[in-house]
């Protein structure tokens, strides 16, 4: 660690230290991935914070997973997967998820979670889960420590109290989790809109 001596002056607010290179981009998103339910593969969750979205038409994201991983095989030979986004009262099944190996346990049981109906992929998607993302994948990159999935999504389900009486998904009601640097972190208020910035203000009727 080295301080940044550019531009600085004794009592600089912005004053910066150097650190090593690492996954410091933080929050991330923090998912329940499930598969399996396929062939002989029994259904399985794995957390994954290592995951984003990565095209728009046609809509893709990407996770990445160690090799090592029991879901890897599974992920790998049966192309498909579903990203569940888990709510800040989940957190507690998305850590645990993270920790056990499917290998050994049945984490649905384990993690008091139900494998329920996809719309469009064999695996299941998690019930309880607000949305739940069917991914087919498209193509896979071996990057060093993880695999990279790139894959389509397929097909959406959200839970219908987050949609409102215009079909707005209200995503500020999910109770959203992120995580960084080993900590979950819950997402608090909205602090404004896409666009925002360029927009005029609506002035205010004189009386
Ligand atoms: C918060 C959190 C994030 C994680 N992110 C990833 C990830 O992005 N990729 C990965 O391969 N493993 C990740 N893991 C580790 C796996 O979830 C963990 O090794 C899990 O037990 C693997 O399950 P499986 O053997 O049933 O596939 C994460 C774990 C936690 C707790």
């Amino acid at each position: 660690m080295g301080k940044v001596k550019s531009g600085m002056t004794k009592n600089d607010i912005f004053e910066k230290q150097s650190w090593k290179p690492g996954n410091v981009l933080s929050p991330v998103p923090v998912v329940l991935v499930s598969c399996g339910g396929v062939s002989d593969w029994k259904p399985n969750i794995i957390t994954i914070a290592w995951t984003g979205s990565v095209c728009s038409d046609p809509p893709m994201l990407s996770i990445s997973v160690r090799p090592e991983r029991y879901s890897y095989d599974i992920i790998k030979n049966s192309e498909e997967f579903v990203v569940n986004v888990p709510s800040r009262s989940q957190v507690r099944a998305v850590d645990w998820c993270g920790m056990v190996s499917g290998r050994n346990v049945d984490k649905f049981e384990g993690a008091g979670l139900t494998p329920s109906e996809s719309l469009k992929v064999q695996c299941p998607v998690i019930r309880e889960c607000p949305i739940n993302i069917e991914c087919r994948v498209r193509d896979s990159m071996h990057l060093g420590t993880h695999t990279m999935f790139v894959a389509e999504v397929v097909a959406v389900q959200i839970i219908s109290s987050l949609i409102d009486a215009k079909g707005r998904f209200r995503l500020e009601k999910a109770g959203l989790l992120a995580y960084g640097l080993g900590q979950y972190f819950s997402l608090g208020a909205v602090v404004g809109r896409f666009g925002c910035s360029v927009q005029k203000r609506k002035r205010k009727p004189r009386r």
